[in-house]
């Protein structure tokens, strides 16, 4: 009897179990800046590997790695000219391998970058295909296009523009006809409505699941398939000019309205698809879910698309980029309870919200949304209820590194001349990681780095953060924890704006309540009055780093004081 009793306990702790990946947290590296083993000032595959254990301690459950594939390096990694290869300055297969083996001896994931939409002009297939020789002759998108007898020029066949500023369309000398390029020149799209390239492109995914990752983050999703050429005039359709003025320079991606270039239906059931090949591979092994994120900046409605469609699902972790793209440092309470809304009361049933605040592309947090707002934000992204992800860095509130024009080596950067840049370059947020206050921030031994080391590594470092009392790289650890207690991991979620304050609740055996100040002066915040049942007095868990609130202190809960720009949890007591 008692062992039965034993074995029914057994099977609901099994069965309640959580999955690695459920409610997740997830940490972003990128290659190049994270920790460098061999003293060439580019970071490599040894180097994270070394680092495995940091972020066991900060914990992590899985970490996505910008691409590590064999590339010229032209977009860094994001023109792969080898998606079997592992490329040199990263390392070897074998170091590959060390690190899997690492990571899972720590119990954390490694999920690899996969660049589906294109590669480099350098894969050998490309080259083929420019020649013509099959089964690569149709692999990419190719075009005539028109000859102008006037100028003796080809031109495009439409009026498409790159991401990167400029045509779409790159004239072949050797093929004689124009290939079609959604980013650089140098990373023609692959043509998926050839049935070889889904092929060639499902044995790469295969491959590395063989090799023992925990999945996959899918780069530039929406772009997947374009229109077709319109049966009746034999033509590809222009797109149209967008409306407004906010993108005057006809050059600019942005001037046109992308209407048969991105999220095409097709592109969905290609997600479907892929997510098909890590469910069975994950059933097959009979071990542990294999995961998608999907990177797709486009509308909410499209994203949640990328879940699945009730019929077919997609990716585990669509990136959410509403709340990321549209706030800022102006955004108020109000503003990020609506984005926290309209991303749950539209997401399907049983999938995971997720929320992700920085990565490769974009500013740092601290760029964005003000430096005082570090610690407020890292909040956010670990109590909302979903998975959690952070860029390298941001858990000790790093910042953009000034770069100048001359020594931009970020191809949309360059691409924006010297008067615009700043603006677009992508440097700034891809500085080196800074671990300590040694040398190039203990990153590196060379004595140039492939970007500079942010000026303030002498006092903004992980090792300085871990020895203070109080530091952004502490209230973030403070987080990680707490989230695995089972109020944030399947707690309920209550939510109120008032004062430009956001305060929510999570509570499953205890009740936390999270409240964020998105005011520069400070409030006084009675959650008594907001949530009832809350008890008299709660103890703070955590705060920002500039809060006169110490872990630990108890407080009444009618009069909670919050500084501006603070981010405070507490729970009842
Ligand atoms: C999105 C990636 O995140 C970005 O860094 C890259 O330049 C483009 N896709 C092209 O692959």
């Amino acid at each position: 009897m008692q062992a039965l009793i034993i074995l029914a306990t057994f099977l609901v702790a099994l069965t309640s179990a959580r999955e690695w990946w459920e409610n997740g947290n997830f940490y972003q590296i990128y290659p190049r800046s994270f920790m460098d083993s061999n003293g060439d000032g580019i970071g490599d595959l040894r180097g994270i590997t070394t680092k495995l254990r940091y972020l066991k301690k900060i914990g992590m459950d899985g970490a996505w790695i910008s691409p590590i594939f064999q590339s010229p390096m032209e977009d860094f990694g994001y023109d792969c000219s080898d998606y079997y290869a592992i490329q040199p300055e990263f390392g070897t297969i074998d170091d590959f391998q060390a690190l899997l083996d690492k990571a899972n001896e720590l119990g954390i994931k490694i999920i690899l970058d996969f660049v589906p939409n294109h590669t480099s002009n350098k894969h050998n297939w490309f080259k083929m295909s420019e020649q013509r020789i099959d089964p690569y002759t149709d692999f990419y998108i190719w075009e005539n296009g028109t000859y102008d007898e006037a100028s003796g020029k080809h031109l495009p066949p439409n009026n498409w523009i790159c991401s990167f500023r400029y045509s779409a369309w790159e004239w072949s000398d050797k093929r004689q006809q124009f290939y079609l390029h959604q980013f650089g020149v140098f990373q023609p799209d692959l043509n998926y409505r050839n049935p070889a390239v889904h092929q060639a492109m499902a044995d790469v995914v295969r491959f590395w699941l063989n090799k023992g990752v925990g999945g996959f983050r899918i780069d530039a999703v929406p772009f997947m398939y374009e229109v077709s050429r319109d049966p009746t005039t034999g033509k590809i359709p222009d797109e149209p000019v967008a409306e407004g003025n906010a993108c005057p320079d006809p050059d600019d991606w942005c001037h046109l309205k992308h209407i048969h270039t991105q999220d095409r239906n097709e592109t969905f059931e290609l997600v479907y698809d892929w997510r098909d090949i890590v469910d069975k591979f994950s059933k097959d092994k009979g071990d542990y879910q294999r995961i998608l994120m999907t990177e797709a900046y486009t509308s909410l409605d499209n994203i949640i698309r990328y879940y699945g469609n009730g019929v077919r699902n997609g990716s585990h972790v669509p990136f959410n980029f509403e709340m990321f793209s549209n706030s800022n440092n102006k955004s108020t309470a109000q503003d990020f309870s609506n984005f926290i809304d309209s991303w749950l009361e539209r997401m399907p049933k049983d999938v995971y919200a997720n929320w992700v605040l920085g990565n490769h592309d974009n500013n740092r947090i601290s760029a964005r949304y003000g430096t005082a707002k570090i610690d407020m934000l890292n909040i956010l992204v670990q109590t909302l209820p979903g998975h959690a992800v952070t860029y390298y860095g941001d858990e000790i509130g790093m910042k953009n590194v000034y770069v100048s024009y001359e020594e931009t080596v970020d191809p949309q950067g360059i691409n924006a001349g010297p008067d615009r840049y700043r603006q677009l370059s992508r440097d700034p947020e891809r500085s080196p990681m800074q671990w300590d206050w040694t040398h190039q921030s203990g990153f590196s031994t060379a004595n140039k780095t492939w970007l500079p080391v942010y000026e303030n590594y002498k006092n903004e470092n992980v090792f300085s953060q871990l020895l203070a009392k109080k530091s952004h790289l502490k209230v973030f650890m403070t987080l990680t924890e707490i989230r695995k207690n089972a109020s944030f991991q399947k707690g309920s979620f209550e939510k109120s704006v008032a004062d430009n304050v956001l305060v929510y609740k999570r509570e499953q055996d205890e009740a936390y309540v999270v409240i964020l100040n998105f005011n520069d002066e400070p409030k006084t915040v009675n959650i008594k009055e907001i949530f009832p049942a809350i008890s008299n007095q709660v103890k703070v868990v955590t705060s920002s780093v500039q809060s006169e609130q110490r872990e630990g202190n108890v407080i009444n809960s009618d009069a909670v004081f919050v500084e501006g720009n603070v981010g405070i949890v507490v729970v009842g007591v």
